[in-house]
């Protein structure tokens, strides 16, 4: 019994070690960014990279925010997070210093609506074309993962569509998501999605499983208890099942990166 055990975790561990490992990388949850910004054709862009000389090539991560964007310690903790995998981690300002304070989101202050109205997708698209030129042309770097959090779900799908420049994908709690742009999608996709959020419900994932399904897509979708929307960025870290969640997500990420990247 003991042998038969034995020789069958040895196989498991041999098929796992000859396929995708696991990087020895974790979330930071807090402490200070190790990045820097640089104005890219006035878009102020946090660069994060680590053990790799960014001048080489390599591979690297765009950073699609949600709408506190820059400013949010968690977002700059998160990308140079995903760097210490040995990725280039380019995280432009979406909204030209304009982000969503982050301590005022359950106040009266800003009218979201009027908000959105003034970060149009036109804006948004050009902003994140200009970060994909900027990877290609100024990096030299051809191969291009996306991360999406939120807001920024939306539009990993859009710029993995065919010949738009991201070449892997994952995306966590979208928002705005449309079916069309799913169905849009020409690489490998991964998400995260959490019970508790309402932006991207059960009926969401069903949709977005069954489009990817038809489509013969490379994809998953892991689904997270107890995680309300914004989990795999903001999410109350005294309670563990959305600690848990962000924690495994990040995982998620970068292990799909890992394999697919
Ligand atoms: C970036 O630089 C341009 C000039 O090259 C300037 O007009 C713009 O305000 C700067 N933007 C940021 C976000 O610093
Ligand atoms: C990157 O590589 C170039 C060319 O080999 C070298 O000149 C440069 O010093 C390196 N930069 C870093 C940060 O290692
Ligand atoms: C660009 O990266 C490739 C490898 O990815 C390398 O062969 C080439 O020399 C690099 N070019 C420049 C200008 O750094
Ligand atoms: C928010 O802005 C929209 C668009 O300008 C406006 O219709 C709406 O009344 C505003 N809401 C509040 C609470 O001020
Ligand atoms: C999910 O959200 C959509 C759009 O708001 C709604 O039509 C649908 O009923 C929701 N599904 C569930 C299971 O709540
Ligand atoms: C689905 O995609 C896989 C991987 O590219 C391919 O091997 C398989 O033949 C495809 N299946 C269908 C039904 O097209
Ligand atoms: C986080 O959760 C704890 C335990 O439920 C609660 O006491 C605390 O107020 C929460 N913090 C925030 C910022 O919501």
């Amino acid at each position: 019994m003991l042998r038969t055990i034995t020789l069958g975790l040895a196989g498991l561990s041999y098929a796992l070690a000859s396929s995708v490992a696991l990087p020895n990388v974790f979330v930071s949850h807090e402490g200070e960014p190790q990045g820097f910004f640089k104005n890219v054709s006035g878009v102020n862009i946090y660069h994060s990279y680590h053990n790799q000389n960014v001048t080489t090539g390599g591979k690297a991560v765009l950073f699609v925010s949600d709408i506190y964007g820059v400013p949010l310690l968690e977002n700059k903790l998160l990308a140079d997070s995903i760097a210490s995998a040995d990725y280039t981690v380019i995280f432009p300002d979406l909204f030209n210093g304009d982000a969503v304070p982050s301590d005022d989101r359950e106040g009266p202050a800003l009218n979201l609506t009027e908000w959105r109205l003034r970060h149009p997708v036109a804006e948004i698209d050009r902003i994140v074309g200009l970060t994909i030129d900027y990877i290609h042309n100024d990096l030299n770097i051809s191969r291009i993962g996306g991360v999406g959090y939120c807001f920024g779900g939306k539009y990993v799908p859009r710029w993995l569509a065919e010949g738009k420049g991201i070449d892997v994908g994952f995306i966590a709690h979208p928002s705005g998501l449309e079916a069309a742009e799913i169905q849009g999608i020409n690489g490998p996709i991964t998400i995260a999605a959490g019970e508790l959020d309402t932006a991207f419900n059960v009926t969401g994932r069903y949709n977005a499983e069954a489009i990817l399904t038809a489509k013969n897509a490379t994809y998953q979708t892991n689904f997270y208890s107890g995680a309300p929307h914004g989990f795999a960025v903001r999410p109350n870290v005294t309670i563990a099942r959305q600690k848990y969640a962000k924690e495994a997500s990040f995982l998620q990420a970068i292990l799909w990166f890992a394999a697919w990247l």
